[in-house]
């Protein structure tokens, strides 16, 4: 079974943006590989998949994403490791979460996918967004943000991991699972029916390679590696329709690894195409946050993003002063 010892969960304190580490040569190799990565490839749904799959209660969990939307699904603790391929069996000879530009990460579910999944079915304005609408869970590993969207209505998502060997044992698995089970087929609303596609390889090849843009973009706990920072900005700004939304969600920083939202953020003023605010963020544990990232208008973008920033700064401020005065009294 996987131990996973990319300790960003154990880290807690101050959120800061932490320098990139020095690497060392074999680390530097594996950065370059995440610089190029695998092509993507477009994977079929295999038939038996698509009449719904049964898997054994004992290796099913579940995520109560709202009181009617609840997600069932497999992870890596469900499955042998010798199941996958190479590249994930050296990620757990190494003991490790992911191996950057050969595994990165995707078996196991990572606590942002539940803070943003909650959300998505719980607000309003998020529910909203989804209906009809066209998806793409990048980054995707289980799927589960994906399977939420389609549960509240998205018409067409397009699921897309770096390794296929997570789409392919896990991922397509969970959305057969919650999809295609014979009462979700005939359901009458058909809520859960949407049009379904697979990407597996890098995001630099998938720009090149899939055509359609998206209304919703969603992705967990994809920032951790600046170097890959260039190839998301591409991607969001060619992938998402101009009056589209990403929902990123994230540590706001990754102590060790290098990557967190402030320093997303900073990679997106300096890119100047979007605007942002943050939506939400955890006041204990691990600090998280959730970014709604948009395109900048024509006109006007660029001022209602710096109307907005200031706002944004001073929520946070104020959050923080309000947290240090809680422990202090309780201290
Ligand atoms: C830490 S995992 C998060 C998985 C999932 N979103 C979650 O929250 O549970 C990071 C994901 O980002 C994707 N990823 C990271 N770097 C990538 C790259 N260069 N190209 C394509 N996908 C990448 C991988 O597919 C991986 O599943």
């Amino acid at each position: 079974m996987f131990k996973f010892s990319f300790d960003v969960d154990g880290a807690g304190g101050t959120p800061s943006a932490a320098e990139p580490q020095q690497q060392e040569p074999e680390q530097e190799q594996m950065s370059q590989n995440s610089q190029q990565g695998y092509e993507c490839e477009k994977l079929e749904l295999p038939e038996n998949l698509r009449q719904g799959v049964v898997i054994e209660r004992d290796n099913l969990h579940v995520f109560v994403a709202s009181v009617d939307t609840l997600v069932e699904y497999i992870n890596c603790l469900s499955l042998p490791v010798d199941y996958f391929s190479d590249d994930i069996q050296l990620a757990e000879l190494d003991h490790s979460d992911l191996v950057p530009g050969m595994y990165e990460g995707g078996l196991k579910v990572w606590e942002c996918t539940f803070d943003l999944g909650e959300r998505m079915a719980e607000k309003a304005e998020y529910k909203k967004l989804f209906d009809k609408s066209t998806v793409l869970d990048l980054g995707c590993g289980s799927g589960i943000l994906g399977i939420v969207a389609i549960k509240l209505g998205a018409s067409k998502v397009a699921f897309q991991d770096y390794n296929k060997d997570v789409l392919e044992r896990v991922t397509m698995k969970n959305y057969s699972l919650n999809c295609c089970a014979a009462d979700d087929l005939q359901s009458s609303d058909q809520s859960d029916s949407a049009a379904v596609e697979f990407y597996s390889g890098d995001w630099g090849s998938f720009v090149d390679k899939v055509e359609r843009q998206f209304d919703v973009i969603l992705t967990s706990e994809t920032i951790y590696n600046t170097k890959n920072y260039p190839k998301l900005l591409k991607l969001f700004r060619e992938k998402l329709r101009p009056d589209g939304v990403v929902l990123l969600t994230s540590k706001t920083c990754y102590f060790g690894v290098g990557g967190g939202i402030r320093l997303f953020e900073k990679a997106m003023d300096e890119d100047g195409y979007f605007r942002y605010r943050t939506a939400w963020e955890c006041d204990s544990g691990v600090l998280r946050e959730i970014l709604e990232i948009r395109v900048k208008s024509s006109s006007g973008g660029q001022q209602q993003q710096q109307q907005q920033l200031p706002g944004n700064v001073a929520a946070r401020l104020l959050h923080r002063v309000w947290m240090l005065v809680k422990h202090t009294r309780y201290a």
